[in-house]
């Protein structure tokens, strides 16, 4: 018998003829949502569920959902799910990251361009009939984008290309994250009362929690130049809506550009006041390509899920042994990372593949990468993503060739917590670096007997 799954919302004939193929379908073949009472009596015969951002999957409603293994979110953000309650039911949730950064990052700038040139307003004010006389200067006079300061609150994946666009209008990239992230070439670090001080776009890329609920409120508003505008493509909530009103309204800033709002899509009407913002119904990732993608990249996860294997993109791996289906669920494995130089001298990529073969030889499933520090590919977070993509869910970085005063000491722990940021729920443990010939061939040892232990 085929596992039942329900997909809440209609999407693309292909992905639900695909689905078809591996499951029993229950399709809301619909635009509007299932009513939370609605949602719970479908699921409570399911195995998986696909579902989209303003889907609530809480306790409750989990608590209806006895056979439910799966719960794949068609989005990157996955606040609508409450994750912890998926794991203490043993429920695995996925979410759809990487195939929307480049769509997410072309409408932060649509945002942005349309704030600085007041695009959206001068077009109303076009169509009203107002435009009597060509003036040279008017109230049409706005900002500069190209050679401004683009401030990034949230330098992961969208973040870093938002930044490349920037580097094509010759923009200063500042940003601001737990952790500075050593790979972002181009963009500089920065504490955030800085990045609210200097910045001339205030770029807003951080998930939504309790923990950044109201990251942006009066306080930060205040601090931002009156020239600056204050973009938001993530999650309403991150920024608090009324103070933002304020600020805009008083011209203490210069305007904003949104596509995600508190209590969306019921949004504070007195954003309907203002001509210095520009306003659309959270469609950062919505191009034809794009939400095809995540629906596929959902659909992976779901099929993943239900024939024993760690879906590709899981938020919750803890889940993995207890789940129902946890006897036929491949282990989220451990792997080994090796870290070091390898640009410079060609000897000192030797290592790497001699400690990476030996390792192979003994235990030929191990999960091995190398990653390197300076030029040579792939680097840091490439060899991570790589490692995640097999399965990876615990990491030990093992540092090569320490010698020679490396930086390597200072760089790997923000890149160990950076990439622990990108991929939520991997845990990378740091080995002790390896220096000579001889720890080489301890270490070796040691990881091989690690691999083997995990498998
Ligand atoms: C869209 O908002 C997403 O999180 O994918």
């Amino acid at each position: 018998m085929k596992p039942k799954v329900l997909v809440t919302r209609r999407l693309f004939d292909e992905v639900v003829v695909r689905l078809s193929e591996h499951f029993e379908v229950d399709y809301h073949d619909d635009d509007d949502a299932l009513s939370a009472m609605e949602l719970t009596a479908r699921l409570a015969d399911k195995n998986g569920v696909m579902l989209v951002l303003t889907d609530k999957l809480d306790a409750q409603i989990l608590a209806g959902a006895p056979h439910l293994k799966v719960a794949c979110n068609v989005a990157v953000g996955y606040n609508n799910i409450d994750v912890p309650a998926c794991t203490a039911r043993g429920v695995m949730a996925t979410n759809t990251p990487g195939v929307l950064n480049d769509t997410t990052a072309d409408m932060v700038w649509a945002l942005l361009m349309a704030s600085a040139r007041r695009v959206v307003a001068a077009d109303k004010w076009t169509r009203d009939g107002q435009w009597q006389a060509w003036r040279f200067l008017d109230k049409w006079l706005g900002q500069d984008v190209h050679h401004a300061t683009v401030g990034i609150l949230g330098m992961g994946r969208i973040g870093q290309a938002i930044a490349k666009r920037a580097r094509g209008f010759d923009m200063r990239v500042i940003y601001h994250n737990r952790t500075p992230q050593p790979d972002v070439k181009d963009a500089t670090w920065v504490e955030k009362d800085v990045l609210f001080a200097e910045a001339d776009f205030v770029v807003v890329m951080v998930p939504y929690s309790p923990a950044t609920h109201h990251l942006i409120g009066t306080a930060e508003l205040a601090q931002m130049k009156p020239t600056a505008h204050l973009i938001n493509v993530a999650r309403g909530g991150v920024v608090d809506d009324v103070a933002l009103i304020a600020a805009l309204k008083n011209r203490q800033i210069s305007g904003a550009g949104l596509d995600v709002f508190e209590g969306e899509p019921a949004l504070n009407p007195n954003f309907f006041e203002l001509d210095n913002v520009t306003l659309t119904p959270h469609i950062g990732s919505s191009t034809r390509a794009t939400r095809m993608a995540m629906a596929m990249c959902a659909a992976d996860n779901l099929i993943a899920a239900l024939s024993g294997q760690t879906p590709p993109n899981l938020l919750n791996p803890e889940t993995i042994k207890d789940s129902p289906v946890g006897a036929d669920v491949t282990p989220s494995r451990r792997a080994i990372l090796l870290f070091g130089h390898g640009a410079k001298n060609p000897e000192w990529a030797a290592p790497f593949v001699a400690i990476r073969g030996a390792i192979l030889a003994r235990d030929s499933s191990a999960l091995v990468e190398s990653g390197f520090l300076e030029l040579m590919r792939p680097t840091f977070a490439e060899a991570v993503d790589r490692l995640v993509a097999q399965g990876a869910g615990e990491i030990t970085v093992v540092p090569i060739f320490m010698a020679a005063g490396s930086h390597i000491n200072k760089d790997l722990p923000l890149l160990a917590a950076a990439a622990m940021d990108q991929h939520q729920g991997v845990a990378i443990k740091l080995a002790p670096p390896v220096g000579a010939e001889t720890s080489v061939l301890n270490a070796m040892a040691d990881y091989a007997m690690t691999v083997k232990a995990a498998g």
